[in-house]
């Protein structure tokens, strides 16, 4: 058994990791053939790819998938530590999991992902959850068949949870969800310890892929005829840092766009370390995307020192200035939080001057959360939830309107967009996204999936587009 441990999550040391295969034991493979698995992924983009490799690992010892839950052998939730909701979230699937338990003891449970790196989760598992199989970490992630093995065979709780970083293990088994776009990670972990977050914690030190095996897997995505790929980082702007004197992201984004794969996105981006390079790197290859998620959290600097975001307003309005000279077309993006421990109405009303500013093409906003163990999370707090709840509304009103006007600036354009399937709502339409990351409903005849056309732009709303296939 290995417990997480916050003062070891801490420690950021000259980390020393080993870059290792995967490798499977022969005699765990297809052990397990033909019984049924249930995955829930909660959380960001990181999870839903880490949900791509367990999927795979899983599979390879027999399991096959299986969407109700109810129905499952082996249930596994993914889960995110990021804000209380996430917590409310997994903790109320595991409370009907648990009335399936008391019906059916054979089936085995198990939770991974940050949660399974709280001390407090961990402990909360210990003593209230004595029924849940197995707990397994983010950083060995990668030993989930043996967990999953022992827990089925030693009925004992395993709980194996590292606190530091374990090896980089490439040549994981992958099932991915989409056959034309794919994540690729280039580096784990954060080492900014924003005051809020908890996120170095969970997901340990920043770590780089090496770039020669990131470059190997792009290469046999665009072989398998994938058209886009996404770049996955806590911060992606810290890339190489950790492995090369004189290769960070710019470099390693000029590698990929050389390799003339159509479509090449990043995320996610901190300001604090955007550089030139990177910006002019941006401007040089088309195949680089005009969209970049540039979270702010807050327009007010006393509240962006609070929070240990390392930039100030001014300084972040000139780097978004930079990056929306690059090209016309070029579509930001931004995370905001509001309520902060001790946010005045002035600072809220700096952070909507700032919008009004920056009038972003999407934004992601949400009520401050104290996080266990976080630095912010032991400052006085006089501002009740009712006010903070106020100005989320209002935050969320005037980020719409600018939704809707960013969108409304579209219609009549052609833009390019990978189609992605039938549209949800009407069988008679597609969907798919623009290469500034505009979701569109489009009509049109013979359309393929997974492949890039042009969609002459008819409408807008305040999340897409209306289009129609445009043929010249
Ligand atoms: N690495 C990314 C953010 C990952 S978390 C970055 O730094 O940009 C995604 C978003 O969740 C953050 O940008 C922040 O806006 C929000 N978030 C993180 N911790 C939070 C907390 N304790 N309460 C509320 N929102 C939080
Ligand atoms: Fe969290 Fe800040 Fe790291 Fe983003 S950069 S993951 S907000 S600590
Ligand atoms: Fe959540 Fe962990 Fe991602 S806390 S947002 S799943 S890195």
């Amino acid at each position: 058994m290995h417990l997480p441990n916050y003062k070891e999550a801490k420690k950021r040391e000259k980390v020393e990791y080993q870059t290792l295969d995967y490798n499977l034991k022969k005699e765990l493979k297809n052990k397990y053939c033909g019984k049924k698995y249930f995955l829930k992924t909660y959380g960001c983009q990181m999870n839903e790819h880490d949900s791509e490799n367990i999927k795979a690992m899983l599979e390879e010892l027999g399991f096959i998938e299986e969407n109700d839950y109810r129905q499952a052998d082996l249930l596994l939730l993914n889960t995110c530590s990021i804000r209380e909701n996430a917590h409310n979230k997994a903790f109320g699937m595991l409370g009907r999991i648990q009335n399936l338990k008391e019906k059916n003891r054979n089936i085995v449970v198990g939770l991974c992902g940050c949660m399974a790196q709280e001390e407090g989760v961990v402990e909360k598992i210990q003593k209230k959850y004595k029924w849940l199989n197995f707990v397994i970490g983010t950083h060995n992630l990668y030993q989930l068949p043996q967990v999953v093995d022992s827990a089925i065979t030693n009925r004992n709780q395993e709980i194996e949870v590292y606190s530091h970083n374990l090896d980089i293990v490439e040549n994981a088994p992958v099932i991915r969800d989409k056959s034309y776009k794919a994540y690729v990670n280039i580096i784990y972990g954060c080492n900014k310890f924003c005051t809020y977050c908890i996120v170095p914690y969970t997901r340990g030190s920043e770590r780089s892929r090496r770039k020669e095996d990131i470059l190997k897997e792009i290469a046999d995505l665009i072989n398998d005829g994938y058209q886009e790929v996404t770049l996955l980082g806590q911060n992606v702007n810290a890339y190489g840092k950790d492995l090369y004197e004189d290769y960070g992201l710019g470099e390693l984004l000029e590698d990929i766009a050389k390799m003339n794969i159509p479509r090449i996105r990043f995320v996610t981006s901190h300001p604090w370390d955007f550089t030139d390079k990177m910006i002019e790197k941006i401007g040089k290859y088309e195949n680089i995307m005009p969209s970049i998620h540039l979270p702010v959290q807050s327009g007010s600097n006393t509240i962006l020192k609070r929070m240990g975001r390392r930039y100030t307003k001014e300084s972040y309005l000139e780097l978004f200035d930079k990056l929306k000279n690059i090209r016309k077309e070029m579509a930001i993006s931004t995370d905001i939080i509001v309520g902060f421990p001790g946010e005045s109405e002035e600072d809220f009303q700096e952070t909507l001057d700032l919008v009004e500013y920056c009038q972003y093409d999407n934004a992601f906003t949400f009520i401050y959360s104290p996080r266990e163990n976080t630095p912010a999370a032991n400052l006085s707090d006089d501002v009740s939830l009712n006010e903070k709840e106020k100005r989320l509304y209002r935050l969320n009103e005037m980020v719409n309107q600018y939704f809707l006007k960013n969108n409304k600036n579209q219609i009549g354009q052609v833009q390019k967009v990978l189609v992605e399937g039938k549209s949800l709502k009407n069988n008679n339409m597609y969907f798919g996204y623009t290469e500034s990351n505009k979701l569109v409903n489009f009509t049109g005849a013979n359309v393929e999936v997974g492949t890039i056309i042009e969609v002459k732009i008819t409408d807008a709303k305040t999340w897409s587009l209306d289009g129609e296939l445009y043929e010249r």
